[in-house]
């Protein structure tokens, strides 16, 4: 069964930019262990964020690996670039491009993780053929383009699907999950089996971002709920347990 370590990724979308350096020291000492990145651009979603230069200047920053989300058109023509800027993983939408196959291995080819995302009304099934090749499948649970919107449940149901999919045939992709994460929902989500917990709002929109993280994590890596995770593994996963 794959289980990834949990992770609390900072959306700095949410961030004060005037000070990002102080945020993401404040998110690092609040057991942040990775960053995330949103771009946008304008066109595969109706807003526009930052580029390739902001990956390039957190890169050399701060020593958090970036998981860059790339919310726009063509983003093979981009890949190599924000490799080369320093992203650890880039994860591209599978409604952004006719060519899902050959952006994954474009990534991995520079020496980056590879991630699929896809938007709340695109089924688990689009990605089929993908799922044994790939190390992020990103579930989004609000329409990309803003942060501070509401979360949207049928994520849920998402993240039990993929997490049975990946037991089922032994993947081992990681499951992250973004948009309206927070205190209120993240240790289901981590229950129904999502690793990666994308959080903009509900840790930079905090008077205090280092304890908004700490406690997302603490709710997160809470030990009932990693209990329940384990026992939902073992009965959708069907292995023996042999009680110990
Ligand atoms: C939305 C972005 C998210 C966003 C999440 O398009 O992909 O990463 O920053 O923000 P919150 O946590 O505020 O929903
Ligand atoms: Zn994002």
């Amino acid at each position: 069964m794959a289980s990834h370590p949990i992770e609390i990724a900072p959306s700095i979308l949410a961030a004060d930019f005037s000070c990002l350096g102080e945020q993401i020291a404040a998110v690092e000492r609040g057991g942040a262990t990775i960053l995330h990145v949103d771009v946008m651009d304008g066109h595969f979603v109706p807003n526009i964020s930052i580029g390739v230069p902001v990956v390039a200047s957190l890169h050399k920053a701060t020593r958090l690996p970036l998981d860059v989300h790339l919310m726009i058109e063509s983003p093979e023509r981009y890949i190599e670039m924000f490799a080369a800027a320093g992203a650890a993983r880039i994860l591209v939408h599978q409604e952004s491009t006719p060519h899902l196959d050959r952006a994954l291995s474009l990534i991995r080819e520079h020496g980056a993780e590879a991630g699929a995302v896809i938007n709340p009304a695109t089924p688990i099934a689009m990605l089929g053929e993908i799922l044994d090749r790939v190390d992020t499948v990103l579930v989004m649970s609000v329409n990309p383009g803003f942060g501070g919107q509401k979360f949207i449940t049928s994520a849920y149901a998402k993240i039990r699907e993929l997490n049975e999919r990946r037991q089922r045939n032994n993947f081992s992709f990681r499951i992250e999950v973004d948009g309206g994460v927070g205190p209120d929902n993240i240790s289901e989500l981590v229950a129904a089996g999502a690793e990666t917990l994308v959080a903009g709002t509900s840790i930079f929109h905090q008077p205090d971002p280092t304890a908004a993280t700490r406690s997302l994590l603490g709710l997160a890596t809470s030990r009932s709920y990693q209990e329940v995770r384990e026992v939902a593994g073992k009965l959708s996963g069907g292995g023996q347990n042999d009680g110990r």
